[in-house]
């Protein structure tokens, strides 16, 4: 039988987070967030060691950022503190083949490559996308059945979430089951559990067939005057900054934005039914006053935060809250963690929808690679929270939540849910 080594960790589910020595903290371990766990590990070392070293792990050795202020600090040094060559924990494999999109380059190939993709999620282009993607929400939220138990995972998250990508990339909808499937090979491997067990050999297959559909779609795009709205790939093929990329960069920044864009709204979907479904009285005020969507959305996504922490690399010997870092060395900022510091937001450990600055957190980073799906991504979410309230009394959570086994992607398997309709 096959023992997971993380079962067996000092740093794990069932551990005292108040006792257990802190050389022995390693907050990659997966369990902590499968389990829900994590809070109070990391309530320890914003009081004691705010900026932590992790001598040992998988991954060798790393530093933990996580206070608010203390991210901020590190994701405003972009020289200092490099997004090459990965945003992850492990280094990739030496075998791999793939380049990484922009969200692991620095300026300023970052910047290039950014700006042109950056139309597609623009305020102008959003508006048009609007109708589109509220017509699609509303199909799927109307054909929920009322007061029968099912996943809202898969029949709504899932669902939602691919058809806005394939709206975004004007990817055939019939086979927008693909963009999920490449999405959560990309952000699993061998070496590091993710949403699949895979092999290389299935990883690299997966690959390949992505590059294959992304290409045809290319190909039929950069020879075409552009159309409204705007696409991503139409964008990446006629941008002079992209139009000459090699398939192996296309495929990079692809996955960027199918994970990025995948992933990271669609667990926020799930979260917010959660929170609200374990916050009555929250729900109680957005039902009085449907206008609190507004700040709704920012409170799901800072309580969420689907993308637990971004990783830096120092390029240089440097000090961070009193620590020594060395050149070379790792360096997690922990978006979780920062989004619960209460020295920064009140009431840091609440769910509350009307706060007076709900955009006030880490979720979609900081500095040069702040999210730049951002604003689609709080589109998206206002829209279907606004239909939410248009059918249903509550979403009630009938069992408890199957949290994703990563510590990098923070979100859930599966919810089992039941809808009440007004
Ligand atoms: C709630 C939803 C989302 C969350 C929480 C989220 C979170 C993040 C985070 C933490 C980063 C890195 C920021 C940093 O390093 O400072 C990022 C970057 C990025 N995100 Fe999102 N994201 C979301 C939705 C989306 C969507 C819908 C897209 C669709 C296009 C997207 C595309 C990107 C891209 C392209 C980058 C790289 C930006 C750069 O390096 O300049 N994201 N996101």
């Amino acid at each position: 039988m096959e023992t997971d080594p993380w079962a067996l960790h000092p740093c794990r589910p069932g551990a005292d987070p108040w006792s257990l020595p802190l050389a022995q903290f390693d907050l990659s371990n997966p369990r902590l967030y499968a389990e829900g766990v994590w809070h109070p590990f990391f309530a320890r070392l914003r009081q004691q060691e705010p900026v932590h070293y992790c001598a040992e792990s998988p991954f060798g050795p790393y530093w933990s950022v996580t206070r608010f202020r203390d991210i901020q600090e590190v994701e405003s040094q972009h020289a200092l503190f490099s997004s090459e060559p990965t945003v992850l924990l492990g280094n990739p494999p030496r075998d791999f083949y793939l380049q990484p999109g922009f969200i692991a380059m620095d300026p300023p190939r970052h910047t290039l490559t950014r700006a042109a993709a950056q139309p597609a999620v623009g305020v102008a282009n959003l508006g048009l996308l609007e109708p589109l993607i509220r017509e699609r929400a509303v199909a799927i939220l109307d054909a929920l059945p009322l007061g029968v138990e099912f996943d809202w995972v898969e029949r709504v998250a899932v669902e939602l979430t691919t058809q806005m990508l394939a709206t975004l990339f004007d990817f055939p909808l019939e086979q927008r089951h693909l963009l999920t499937h490449w999405s959560d090979v990309a952000t699993s491997s061998p070496r590091q559990p993710g949403p699949l067990r895979i092999t290389p050999e299935e990883w690299r297959q997966s690959m390949r067939e992505c590059l294959e559909v992304f290409t045809g779609l290319w190909n039929e795009r950069a020879a075409r005057p552009p159309r409204q709205p705007l696409d991503l790939v139409s964008l990446l093929a006629q941008h002079p900054a992209t139009c000459a990329m090699t398939p192996m960069e296309y495929l990079g920044n692809l996955l960027l934005l199918i994970v990025g864009g995948n992933d990271t709204t669609r667990h926020s979907l799930t979260g917010g039914v959660l929170a609200l479904h374990e916050n009555p009285e929250q729900l109680a005020k957005l039902h009085a006053e449907p206008g609190l969507v507004a700040s709704l959305v920012p409170e799901i996504i800072r309580w969420q935060t689907p993308l637990a922490y971004m990783r830096r690399t120092a390029t240089a010997d440097c000090e961070l809250a009193g620590r020594r870092i060395r050149a070379g060395e790792k360096v997690l900022l922990w978006y979780l963690s920062g989004n619960r510091d209460a020295s920064e937001i009140p009431d840091a450990d609440l769910f509350i929808v009307d706060r007076a600055r709900p955009r006030h957190h880490l979720s979609f980073g900081f500095g040069i690679h702040r999210c730049m799906g951002n604003r689609l991504a709080e589109m998206q979410l206002r829209i279907v929270w606004e239909e939410i309230l248009r059918r249903f009394r509550r979403i009630e959570v009938c069992g408890p939540p199957q949290r994703v086994m990563s510590c990098f992607v923070h979100g859930f398997e599966r919810l089992p849910v039941r809808v009440h309709g007004l």
